[in-house]
């Protein structure tokens, strides 16, 4: 090796060398200005401490200063000279800093939003070791609301979670407790804060709630999905009236069961006629135009939901028909039982009276059951709670009881003060005729 090369070797050396001397002064440099550098979110109204020195980092302060930078103005806040020297702290944070003199930290007070921004503490003048906290002031978020657009089966629903107050970062939505089951179509909005379910069904049921956040809060909040199988609430108000109409038609056709069966078994003498008679055959007749009546306004709600049909238009016309006849029975044989001779003059008016009452019966019954069949059906595609009908069909097949049984009551306390009324005659009688000899006898 000659030596002119070994020269050139050195001077190369010596370039790297002072090459990787200047990568390690940047890069350390670059260490320690990201070690003084710091984010820190608060919420609004709270204390932050700023500090000065980066830690395990001692030097003796002759000086310094304390600075508010954000991008557009830069504001002193503290300036102080070593020790025996008061800080001088800037007229806008009088009363919202406390400095510390003997580690150089700053406590702020009670900070707001226009608060956000850097503050920079520059000790001894040197710039470089000057420690920089970049503070976030948010909000704390407000109350989450949870809103359900939709809750009919089948139909696309949204779920929005909204916060009113507080920037939201992050939102985390889950069903029943647990994160959103991955197999299911649940779409998301771009922000999270939009939950869309495109066909709603009964599984899709339960508890969703909703957690937003940010970096300093977070509100969770719940709500319960209950998808709807029939939406209209005339169907519901359909299904009540057919399991009330239900009711009533069962007490009469079990009514004139036992009513026949009673009647076949007694004798001659002491079958039902008269008043009795008549006031049974207006309740009974009445019961079955009222079961009709509502059977009529259930059968007309549900054809308002699912469409014409002939079948559905001769059930109402019979229904008519049914409520017509037994209606006019009824109200001829209260006001005025002696025209009712004139209707059952002809065979085929007798037919049309004597046949209305059953024929109503039996066909309040058969719809009654396919109506409700057919409701409960569609009710129960969703998760709402079933109409309980125990109660209704307890009060119906009560009320209407209490109305058939009404005439006999009636009947029985009636023919007990006639034998009353009987008896007592029997007695007056028998006194006058005491009496009578005496007053002869004063004569
Ligand atoms: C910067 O700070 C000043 C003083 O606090 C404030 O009035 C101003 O709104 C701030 N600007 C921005 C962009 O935050
Ligand atoms: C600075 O001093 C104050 C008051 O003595 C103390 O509360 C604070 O924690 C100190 N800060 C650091 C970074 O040690
Ligand atoms: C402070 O920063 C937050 C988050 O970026 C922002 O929402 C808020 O408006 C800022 N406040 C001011 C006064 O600039
Ligand atoms: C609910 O929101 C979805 C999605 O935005 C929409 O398609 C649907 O029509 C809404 N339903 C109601 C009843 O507003
Ligand atoms: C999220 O996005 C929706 C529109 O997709 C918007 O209406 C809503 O305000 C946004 N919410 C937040 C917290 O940004
Ligand atoms: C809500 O989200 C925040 C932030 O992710 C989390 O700290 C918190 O525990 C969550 N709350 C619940 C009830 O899951
Ligand atoms: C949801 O339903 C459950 C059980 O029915 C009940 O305990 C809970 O309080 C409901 N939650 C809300 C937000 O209504």
């Amino acid at each position: 090796m000659s030596p002119a090369s070994a020269g050139l070797l050195g001077r190369m050396s010596y370039r790297m060398m002072s090459r990787c001397l200047m990568l390690l002064v940047v890069s350390n440099w670059a260490l320690k200005t990201v070690e003084a550098q710091e984010h820190r979110t608060v919420g609004v109204g709270s204390s932050v401490l700023l500090t000065a020195l980066p830690i395990h980092y001692k030097t003796v302060i002759k000086h310094i200063q304390w600075e508010y930078i954000n991008s557009t103005t830069t504001a002193n806040i503290v300036d102080y000279y070593g020790t025996g020297t008061e800080p001088i702290i800037a007229k806008r944070y009088e009363d919202r800093v406390i400095f510390y003199s003997s580690n150089g930290s700053l406590l702020l007070k009670n900070v707001q939003e226009t608060d956000n921004g850097t503050y920079r503490a520059t000790i001894n003048l040197n710039k470089i070791k000057a420690r920089q906290t970049t503070l976030l002031v948010l909000e704390p978020l407000s109350k989450a609301q949870l809103q359900i657009n939709s809750t009919v089966v089948g139909s696309p629903v949204e779920l929005s979670c909204k916060v009113l107050v507080g920037k939201v970062q992050a939102i985390e939505w889950k069903k029943d407790g647990k994160p959103l089951p991955r197999n299911t179509c649940y779409q998301l909005s771009e922000n999270f804060s939009l939950l869309y379910i495109p066909e709603a069904q009964k599984s899709d049921c339960g508890s969703f709630s909703c957690n937003a956040s940010n970096d300093i809060s977070w509100q969770e909040t719940a709500a319960n999905l209950t998808m709807e199988g029939i939406v209209p609430s005339s169907l519901k108000h359909a299904l009540k009236m057919s399991t009330v109409a239900l009711a009533i038609s069962t007490i009469l056709a079990a009514g004139s069961g036992l009513g026949f069966i009673i009647l076949c078994c007694q004798s001659e003498k002491k079958k039902i006629t008269g008043e009795l008679w008549r006031w049974l055959v207006i309740f009974t007749h009445g019961l079955v135009c009222v079961s009709a009546i509502l059977m009529f306004t259930a059968a007309v709600f549900w054809m308002w939901e699912e469409g014409l049909s002939t079948a559905l238009v001769l059930y109402l016309i019979f229904l008519t028909w049914v409520i017509m006849v037994t209606l006019l029975l009824s109200v001829v044989l209260a006001i005025c039982p002696q025209h009712l001779g004139m209707f059952k003059k002809k065979i085929m008016y007798r037919v049309i009276l004597d046949t209305a009452a059953p024929g109503g019966v039996i066909l309040v019954v058969l719809f009654a059951i396919f109506l409700t069949q057919n409701i409960q059906h569609l009710q129960r595609k969703g998760c709402s709670p079933l109409f309980d009908s125990t109660a209704a069909i307890l009060i119906a097949a009560a009320i209407s009881l209490l109305i058939l049984l009404a005439p006999f009551v009636w009947y029985h306390r009636k023919k007990k003060s006639q034998e009353k009324d009987q008896q007592e005659g029997q007695h007056v009688e028998l006194q006058e005729l005491n009496v009578d000899p005496q007053a002869k006898n004063q004569d």
